[in-house]
């Protein structure tokens, strides 16, 4: 997969995104061979940088974050010959004026004018500055050609999402437009589409005749960091529910659609979106526990409370965890439970999926029969899972739950690309594909909107609390009744019998 030449831009150069993740994941394309021949990054910040020194940063941070560990020095110094540094006021137009002519020199020395790809790695209030010069400046103009890409928070609500849409909508067509959820990228979601609809087998099933419920989890053990001052002011429902869990969900309950193509996949997904039940205010007391954490220790490492984090208040009520049940009315999900539940700060890292589904009608075995349970473990394991009951060898008819399991350990030998790798080479191509479109992150919005109004209206209402390194609080746990016990966790490998 080539691409047309590249004048890459990153906004916010000098921030954590570009060091952790962009230029590792530009890196990597560049040696495997996924960039085009000819591309040049122009790296845009405030800071006045000495150029050298801002490169070797960078190359600290391939050498920690890449999957395919150090850089090879020469391999590193080609690539490094492609990126300038480009100190730069966002809100100043001679900023504009002088990348614009960087980007033509480019343009020029290539006789081809290309793909621009202007990367928004910035705080949300840069966003709509950013965007009006490069519209005014004539950057981002070519509709075919020139793309923005757009992180995550878009909006904190629904309103602010549906102004920040109009705002970007009136300067560039909805084509130009990538709005980047990183989950989306991550090979093992990318996968959740081929097994559901490469593989017959399980569609039949896919509905509420034979699911039970469905868990979508996303524990982390990470704290909030030197986060705190965007997290504060956001908390999980903005900074995990509103996208990923929401992206997660959109996957697992959306019809086949038409064809493997951008439009065809994002309809599908915000049909679901628009057809989950809204919260009531009394639901969203019901149905949806939110907690913070306190101090405790994560893998033996202690942990201070959240309301001691840097730059947080320490009287917030902001929300560290999420678990909330919801449903879709629509002819597949009627009466299926989706439960949904992430945080920071807990007992270990775990993004798993469970397909639960209904015990057998009528019962033959004497032994309790566990149903059947199929598990997309997202990461840090990344497998599938399918947990059925079989026969224990022996003279009597007694039966045991095991698992039968897809490991990509065992299954490739090829490392697994990075999730901004898989991202930026689809902008690159003009592949909206994994992107979210305008109506989707505002049907999204618009889930969470009951949630967070009744919130914002009893800030300590229901806020519970969880030590560090555990896994969040028992209402959590309360939630699932009577579909389940508690939340589903990877057992540890001797408990499973494998076939
Ligand atoms: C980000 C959130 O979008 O996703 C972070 O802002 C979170 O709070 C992160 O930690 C999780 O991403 P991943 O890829 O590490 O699961």
């Amino acid at each position: 997969r080539k691409a047309y030449p590249a004048a890459i831009t990153i906004f916010g150069a000098k921030g954590d995104l570009t060091r952790r993740k962009l230029i590792p994941a530009l890196y990597n394309l560049f040696i495997e061979n996924h960039l085009p021949a000819l591309f040049e990054i122009f790296c845009v910040d405030f800071q006045t940088v000495d150029e050298a020194a801002f490169k070797n940063d960078l190359l600290a941070g391939v050498n920690e974050f890449s999957r395919n560990g150090k850089a090879e020095p020469s391999k590193w110094a080609d690539f490094a010959a492609r990126i300038s540094y480009l100190q730069g006021d966002f809100t100043k137009k001679e900023t504009y004026v002088s990348l614009k002519s960087k980007v033509e020199d480019f343009e020029k020395s290539g006789k081809q004018r290309g793909n621009r790809m202007f990367y928004f790695a910035v705080a949300p209030r840069f966003i709509e500055v950013i965007a009006e010069a490069l519209y005014t400046r004539k950057l981002c103009s070519n509709k075919v050609h020139d793309r923005i890409v757009v992180e995550k928070p878009f909006g904190t609500d629904l309103d602010t999402a549906k102004k920040l849409n109009r705002f970007l909508t009136k300067r560039f067509s909805e084509k130009q437009i990538y709005r980047i959820d990183h989950y989306l990228g991550k090979e093992t979601v990318q996968n959740i589409m081929a097994f559901r609809f490469a593989n017959f087998v399980f569609e039949p099933l896919w509905n509420k005749n034979y699911i039970d419920h469905i868990q979508i989890s996303v524990a982390e053990q990470v704290s909030v960091g030197k986060r705190g001052g965007y997290y504060d002011a956001a908390g999980a429902m903005r900074d995990m529910i509103q996208n990923h869990l929401m992206q997660l969900l959109c996957i697992v309950a959306m019809e086949c659609p038409g064809a493997y193509k951008a439009e065809a996949i994002r309809d599908a997904k915000t049909k679901v979106l628009k057809n989950i039940r809204p919260f009531t205010t009394p639901q969203v007391f019901k149905n949806v526990v939110r907690a913070q954490y306190t101090a405790g220790e994560v893998d033996d490492v202690p942990k201070i409370a959240y309301r001691q984090e840097e730059q947080v208040s320490p009287e917030s009520t902001t929300e560290t965890f999420v678990a909330l049940k919801m449903m879709i009315d629509n002819p597949r999900w009627e009466g299926v439970p989706f439960f949904l539940r992430t945080g920071k700060s807990m007992a270990r890292q775990s993004s798993v999926i469970v397909v639960q589904f209904k015990d057998s009608p009528h019962k033959i075995f004497k032994d309790d029969i566990v149903p059947n349970r199929l598990i997309i473990s997202i990461q840090p394991e990344l497998e599938i899972s399918l947990l059925f009951e079989s026969k224990v060898p022996g003279l009597q008819m007694k039966l045991v739950p095991v698992e039968m399991d897809f490991t990509y350990q065992e299954a490739y030998t090829e490392s697994l690309p990075e999730a901004y790798e898989a991202l930026l080479l689809d902008v690159l191509q003009g592949d909206a594909t994994l992107f979210m479109r305008a109506d989707q992150v505002e049907a999204a919005w618009k889930v969470v909107m009951p949630i967070l109004d009744a919130w914002k209206k009893s800030p300590s209402k229901q806020l519970h609390f969880y030590e560090s390194g555990t896994w969040g609080p028992a209402a959590a746990g309360n939630l699932l009744k009577p579909y389940a016990k508690e939340w589903y966790r990877l057992p540890s490998r001797e408990t499973v019998k494998k076939l």
